[in-house]
């Protein structure tokens, strides 16, 4: 791997991307193993550091960790230091101090892990930093429509809802237009920031006629916790205009994969017919994601790894 951290899709290029996710394709299987376990990270430590909720990132990291060998540990913010003033840099230094290897963390500061990667000789790794960027959910995104569809070159990828707020949406842009797919966003004007056009993708305010033709519809969680109020009138009306259901399914490939990073708000951003439906792809997503962090974490600790 070129890279000592993964603190961004932004800092990869197409090949990067490429080797991690035929990484990925060859972690899979041990997962389906009887004993779910490898000797690539036999001796080292992972810690996961969270500043803000998580249920599926972090326990695919400890999960991925533990197929690969590594010994992990994890700490709650809320009942660590950080709630006795300590800062992020001393917090982490104390961890590095204990030996720790790799530190994975979702912080609500954009750039947080830029300022860790700065003090801390540990590979860092972002698991989501504020609206900007959570790379390993691009690339298990990019995993998971690579696995469905044999290329992204070329695919219709529409993403739709709460663009503003979504690191999600914003690492996966820079990867799938890294991995040449069409990038289509879709939603209220007051969820999409001015000027993300200049990141190569095209922009609707009706759902329906961005969903035309499209081979991929990710939704997104509205964001309500990042949200100031008035963005839009109410759940029910955004779900009306731009809730994913079979109305947006009809004007799709027949083969469209549904996709959706979890958590869902069934009814909200999805109907709950499309989320378990035939084309859902939400349950393989998080599958994916251990495999992709398996390669992420083998990458990232090769060296030193005998
Ligand atoms: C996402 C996140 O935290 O950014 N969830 C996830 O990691 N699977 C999306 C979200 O919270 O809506």
């Amino acid at each position: 791997m070129r890279l000592k951290n993964l603190l961004g899709i932004r800092d990869l290029d197409t090949e990067d991307i490429l080797q991690i996710l035929d990484t990925a394709v060859l972690m899979k299987p041990i997962m389906e193993t009887k004993n779910k376990r490898t000797n690539y990270l036999l001796g080292k430590i992972m810690v996961t550091l969270f500043y803000e909720p998580s249920t599926r990132t972090r326990v695919s990291f400890e999960l991925a960790a533990k197929y690969l060998g590594a010994t992990t540990t994890n700490i709650s913010t809320s009942a660590s230091s950080v709630v006795k003033g300590e800062t992020l840099i001393d917090t982490a230094r104390t961890l590095q101090a204990m030996g720790v290897d790799i530190v994975v963390m979702r912080h609500p500061m954009t750039a947080a892990h830029r300022l860790l990667a700065r003090h801390l000789d540990a590979v860092i790794i972002n698991a989501g930093d504020g609206i900007n960027e959570h790379p390993t959910q691009a690339l298990l995104d990019m995993f998971t429509i690579r696995e469905k569809k044999g290329t992204l070159k070329g695919l219709k990828v529409v993403i739709a809802g709460d663009i503003l707020h979504s690191r999600v949406a914003r690492s996966n842009i820079w990867g799938l237009t890294k991995l040449g797919a069409r990038v289509v966003l879709a939603g209220p004007a007051t969820l999409i920031p001015k000027g993300i056009g200049n990141m190569g993708v095209e922009v609707y305010h009706d759902l329906r006629q961005a969903a035309v033709d499209a081979d991929v519809i990710m939704g997104l969680r509205i964001q309500l916790e990042r949200q100031k109020s008035g963005l839009f009138p109410s759940l029910r009306e955004y779900n009306m205009l731009f809730g994913i259901d079979e109305r947006v399914l009809e004007v799709a490939k027949e083969d469209v994969l549904v996709m959706h990073p979890g958590p869902t708000n069934r009814g909200v951003e999805m109907s709950s017919e499309i989320i378990d439906g035939e084309n859902s792809a939400i349950e393989e997503q998080v599958t994916n994601g251990v495999a992709v962090r398996m390669a992420l974490l083998y990458m990232l600790t090769r060296e030193g790894v005998s």
